[in-house]
């Protein structure tokens, strides 16, 4: 969901004529937490509006990621965590960290740090009621990072937890092809537990749906339009490919869980004009699996897309008139842990980064994140004051369920 030039230079200058009054405000606001660092001999931040401040100030809209982890691994390590800058690629790294020993610790925390575009800048705003802070990544995921370390600091420093148990990992990439999680597949890490966090409003979920991903290809042949008959239209090829689809749609796997499985036909593109016969058409579509593997429903839509076009083929043509290009294997539903008490749960409807990472036999994994979904890729994407520090203490809750069971 991109948005206007306009707001766009709109918000910039509303917000550079803003942050630095609130950001020299900041010193002296009631809602800074002070810090708890009694106990624990390493030198933690508790300054929780502080970070995500720090974090979402960056801009690190995917493939983009180099400052923010780098401005990560130096905060972490100020603060006494030992850490690691994964390469995914050139210029972009993951971020392990650990406050103790261990680096294969039995809970991890983990997250990503990268955004979707287009860069809106950090916020704050305060009317009677709320403190409201916006910019992109403010939710998805800055506040779930900045969240989940500040919770896990609070606990070291109360000597809840002990540096041993845990270990933190930030991600480049999770909104696009989730190549950072992967990449952590290398790092020789056996958690028993893996947090992740993701705006979930502050609930627990307990799973999300199934994804395949593909490109369909119309093969046509150009001809003049007032002789169709010397060519095949790519259009109307695809036209019909998509009419099955959205058929297929309607027969695709329910589940009383997850829902239907949905079909969206993202983006149509043919054709050069009107008097042309289209030599080539293609469509992006995502699938949303409700119910059972990628590879059952990767058959499906083959069997009725052939069907659909074999009217097309020419005497004796013996390749398919659309090709389809799968996105990878997709994946089926993602069931995920939601047995501590005290929080609502729920499914959600995106992908997330947890099938990306292998999971290890009898390991538990939560979903939980401050801030709402239906804002996270908006040019609105925003989250109180409120809902942040609430999820501390969500992050805090689960930490202690995690290390005790
Ligand atoms: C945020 O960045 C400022 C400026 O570099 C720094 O002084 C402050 O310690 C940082 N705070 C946190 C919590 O990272
Ligand atoms: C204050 O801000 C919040 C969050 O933006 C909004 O939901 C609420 O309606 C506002 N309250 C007032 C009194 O303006
Ligand atoms: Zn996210």
């Amino acid at each position: 969901m991109r948005t206007s030039g306009l707001l766009y230079s709109l918000l910039a200058s509303a917000s550079s004529s803003l942050a630095s009054p609130a950001q020299q405000l900041w010193g002296q606001s009631p809602l800074e937490v002070p810090s708890l660092a009694i106990h624990s001999s390493l030198p933690l931040s508790h300054d929780l509006i502080g970070l995500h401040r720090n974090l979402t100030s960056i801009e690190s809209i995917s493939y983009n990621e180099l400052e923010v982890s780098k401005w990560l691994q130096s905060a972490l390590k100020a603060q006494g965590y030992s850490t690691e800058l994964q390469e995914v690629e050139k210029d972009r790294y993951n971020v392990l960290a650990w406050p103790g020993k261990e680096r294969n610790a039995k809970l991890l925390i983990t997250s990503h740090i990268d955004t979707v575009p287009p860069f809106y800048p950090y916020k704050i705003s305060h009317n009677d009621s709320d403190t409201t802070i916006s910019g992109r990544g403010s939710v998805d995921a800055k506040a779930s990072v900045a969240a989940q370390i500040i919770a896990t600091n609070e606990l070291l420093s109360a000597k809840k937890i002990s540096p041993d148990d845990v270990v933190l990992l930030y991600v480049v990439g999770e909104e696009v092809h989730g190549d950072g999680m992967r990449a952590a597949n290398d790092l020789d890490l056996s958690p028993k537990t893996i947090i992740f966090g993701e705006p979930t409003e502050g609930k627990l979920a307990s799973g999300h749906k199934g994804m395949l991903g593909f490109t369909m290809k119309a093969i046509g042949k150009a001809a003049h339009s007032g002789y169709p008959w010397l060519g095949r239209s790519a259009n109307e090829v695809l036209v019909k490919a998509l009419a099955a689809l959205m058929q297929l749609g309607e027969h695709l796997p329910q589940s009383e869980k997850y829902g239907s499985t949905t079909i969206n036909i993202g983006r149509i593109e043919g054709g050069v004009a009107a008097n042309v016969v289209a030599e080539s058409a293609k469509a992006q579509v995502a699938i949303r699996i409700a119910a059972g593997t990628p590879g059952d429903i990767k058959e499906k839509v083959v069997k009725a897309v052939k069907a659909a076009t074999k009217e097309f083929k020419l005497p004796g043509e013996k390749e398919d008139v659309v090709e389809i290009e799968f996105a990878g294997t997709g994946y089926a539903p993602v069931d995920i842990d939601s047995d501590v008490p005290g929080f609502d749960v729920f499914t959600v409807n995106y992908g997330t980064d947890i099938p990306n990472l292998d999971p290890v036999k009898g390991q538990k994994r939560y979903l939980y994140g401050p801030g709402s979904i239906l804002v996270a890729h908006s040019d609105h994407e925003a989250i109180t004051v409120k809902d942040l520090e609430e999820a501390v203490g969500g992050y805090k809750k689960i930490i202690l369920h995690a290390l005790d069971s």
